[in-house]
Order: C-alpha cells, then structure tokens, then sequence
C-alpha cells in the first residue's frame, strides 16, 4: 500500500485534477451500481454530506437507536442539515419495513417531515450485524413507496458484503446516497467516499468544501484506498473467522454474558461488574491488546488486517490468563 501511495500520480483535487483521486471515485461509483462519488477525509464527513444534501431543514430521519449518524457523531445531523432524528430500538439494529412504515409521521404542520431512512451495514453498535441484500431490498422499497430517501452508512460495507456473499454492484439501486469507509477494515490510513447520482455529488462537493474537506495532492492517500479496494476485501473473511473464534473462547468464560455471535469482525459482550472491566482492560492491555467499552458493562473487540493468527494465539492465551 505504500509503495502504491508513493507512485500514486497527484493534481489539485480542489480543481478536479487530480487523476488518481477521480480514478478511486470512479472505481467505486462503479463497484457499487450508481453514477459518481466523492472522497472526503472521514466517514463522519461522508455521512454528514450525505445527510445534507438529501434533506431540508426541519426534515426528519429514521434509523437504528445505536446508528452511527445519530450517536457519534456529535449530534451533526441537527448542527449540519437542521433535521430531527426517530430513533427505532431494534435489538440487532436491522431496521424492517415496518420500523419504517410504523414511524413516518403524518401530514401534518405539527411534526416534522420524514424524509430519509437510514441504514447501517454491518451496525457496529449491535456487534457488526448485517443485512441480506433482500433485505435492504425490502425495507429500501417500502421507505421509497413512503417517497422517503434512503441514505446506507456503509462505514463497514465491505465486511458485510464479503459476510453476506452479496454484490456491491446491487446496492446502488437501493440507496439515494451510501457513504463507504477505507480506514477500517480496508485498513488505509484515511478515507471515505460518499456515493449517489451525479446530480447530488455535485451538491456533495459544495458541502464538502464548506465542512473544509476539499483538499488538493490527495492522490497519495486515493491510491491507497485503489489498493486496499483491489487487495484486502477478500481477505475480510479472515477477520471474521478470528472473530468468530475470539467469540467461542470467551463463551467457555462464566463471567461473560449476552455475547452477540460474531457475524463479521466484531465482538460484543457484557461483563459483570466495573470490577471486572477495570481488571480485564488492564491485564489485556499489558500483554498489548486493546478493547473498547461500548457502554459501561459492553466490551468490544474488534478483529483487522493487522491482526493475524499469531496474535489470536497470543490473545486467546491472554484471555485464558486472566483470573475473574
Ligand atoms: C458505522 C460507522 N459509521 C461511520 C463512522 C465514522 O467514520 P470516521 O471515524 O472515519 O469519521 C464510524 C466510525 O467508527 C462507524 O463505525
């Protein structure tokens, strides 16, 4: 990947000349079915942009109570699109036609107007679950039979697909706009790209430039998003395999509970008590792993590129070290 940043041929990018920039735009316009792309500096950037230009302020969307654009990102949706935000409480956070049907508000001055579904694929926050295309289908068509928009944050969509054996060449058809990630699983140092017709991409790049995300010799960071979409997709199945025996360890583990099987490459899990948390943070960050708590009790890990089967066998020792 680096060698490939290092040749990567640069333009200003701010002007559109940047050629390596426009090919990584046009491969993933390509790759997922619609017509033009932009690439920003993060998906945070890429799902604000998207929120934008397909709402109007005092607009409302629907989406999973643990979504991305709802929780973390820093309560954008109404600093940036002025929109309000239905959260529906869905334990695996798949949202079902009637999620969506059942929350549209009516016509009425007294509410907002819902006018995006939003979907997350995998849903991070409900431990890397995912969609079936069918079912992006269905619940995609009853939101446009409402003459809802339908917006995909698809930070993880990679894993998804390779988990799912679906084609990102179907997607398109399903979403008014999709935001992908290379920084996570596709393991670049940076990078997203928001995906929709050419018509909105061109207000993408007006929202763009006013959040400060236009940059110029980006190319060396495109082309590392050009490798990682050409080499490490296919690989993803290897994350979800050590997810999946990470998952099995830990449920040979009394003090473990509401573990959620591993779909993808991430494991979610509750602890008994801060005690516990405190204790196993500390004993697995000294042997150099790192989790993170998704709520006090929540421990998550997640499994990537760099992360192979020497260290599951030295995470798995460590686990088995560990004394509750
Ligand atoms: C589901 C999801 N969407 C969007 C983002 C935002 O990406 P970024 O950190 O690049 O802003 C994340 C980050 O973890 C995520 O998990």
């Amino acid at each position: 990947m680096l060698e490939a940043m290092l040749a990567a041929q640069v333009g200003d990018d701010v002007y559109d000349e940047d050629e390596t920039v426009n090919a990584l735009q046009a491969k993933v316009a390509a790759m997922f079915g619609m017509e033009d792309a932009l690439f920003c500096p993060s998906g945070t950037m890429t799902n604000q942009i998207a929120m934008r230009i397909i709402t109007e302020p005092q607009d409302e969307v629907i989406c999973y109570k643990g979504a991305h654009i709802y929780k973390y990102e820093g309560g954008g949706l109404a600093y940036n699109s002025q929109v309000s935000t239905r959260t529906i409480k869905v334990g695996d956070g798949i949202l079902k036609p009637t999620d969506v049907s059942a929350n549209i508000n009516p016509d009425n001055i007294h509410y907002p107007r819902t006018s995006v579904a939003a979907l997350e694929n995998s849903v991070n926050r409900a431990g890397g679950t995912c969609y079936t295309l069918q079912e992006i289908a269905d619940v995609t068509q009853e939101a446009r039979k409402h003459q809802l928009k339908t917006h995909l944050d698809g930070a993880r969509v990679f894993n998804a697909l390779v988990a799912k054996g679906d084609k990102a060449q179907e997607y398109g058809q399903h979403f008014d706009t999709i935001s992908v990630c290379l920084s996570k699983g596709l393991g670049c140092p940076i990078g997203s790209l928001v995906i929709g017709s050419k018509a909105l991409m061109k207000k993408a790049k007006r929202s763009r430039k006013v959040l400060g995300g236009a940059m110029r010799q980006v190319g060396y960071l495109a082309a590392a998003g050009i490798y990682a979409l050409d080499h490490h997709v296919e690989r993803l199945a290897e994350d979800h395999q050590r997810a999946k025996t990470i998952a099995d360890r830990l449920t040979t583990k009394s003090y473990i509970s509401n573990l959620v099987p591993p779909q993808t490459n991430i494991v979610l899990f509750d602890l008994p008590n801060q005690d516990i948390v405190d204790r196993l943070l500390a004993h697995l960050k000294n042997q150099g792993i790192l989790a993170g708590m998704m709520d006090t009790l929540t421990m998550r890990f997640v499994t990537h590129l760099d992360f192979d089967d020497d260290q599951l066998t030295q995470f798995l020792k460590a686990l088995d070290s560990f004394e509750a």
